[in-house]
């Protein structure tokens, strides 16, 4: 009899440990879906302002630069007409040149969107395959 007691009480005792897991995992992460949301600026980033405020004193207005060694229009380009060459340059500088490194100041992504508003600036080369 009291074998039978025990055994009732073991598989109660179990029941509400499993119960009780359950029920603490599922309040332990309700909210872990919105513990990393995703961040707000990363998918597309807008150059134009950023062009403004880093480049736009040596570059010019849409890469018309006063002096012709700055400007991204009407000349070749030094050191490449890739995206992914100009984005180099925007990251690393070009050194002794007033063209300082941006890594540290930009986020890769802003860095790759500026790559591609300075190529646009340039009407003879032709968009690139995404
Ligand atoms: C203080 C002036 C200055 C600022 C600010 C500046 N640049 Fe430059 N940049 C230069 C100069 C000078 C060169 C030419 C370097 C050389 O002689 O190779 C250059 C070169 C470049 C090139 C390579 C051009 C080529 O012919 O291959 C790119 C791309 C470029 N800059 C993008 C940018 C972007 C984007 C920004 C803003 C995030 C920026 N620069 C900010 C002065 C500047």
């Amino acid at each position: 009899m009291s074998r039978t007691v025990f055994r009732n009480v073991a598989a109660g005792l179990c029941a509400i440990g499993v119960v009780g897991a359950i029920t603490l995992r599922a309040s332990f992460h309700p909210t872990s879906p919105n513990l990393h949301p995703p961040s707000p600026n990363a998918p597309q980033v807008d150059p134009a302002p950023l062009y403004r405020l880093h480049c736009q004193m040596c570059h010019g207005a849409n890469g018309k630069a006063p002096m012709p060694e700055m400007a991204f229009v009407d000349r070749k380009w030094t050191h490449g007409t890739s995206s992914a060459q100009m984005a180099k340059i925007i990251a690393e500088g070009v050194k002794g040149t007033p063209m300082m490194p941006f890594k540290n100041k930009l986020k890769p992504e802003q860095i790759t969107a500026l790559a591609k508003l300075v190529r646009s600036f340039d009407k003879r080369l032709k968009p690139e395959k995404q």
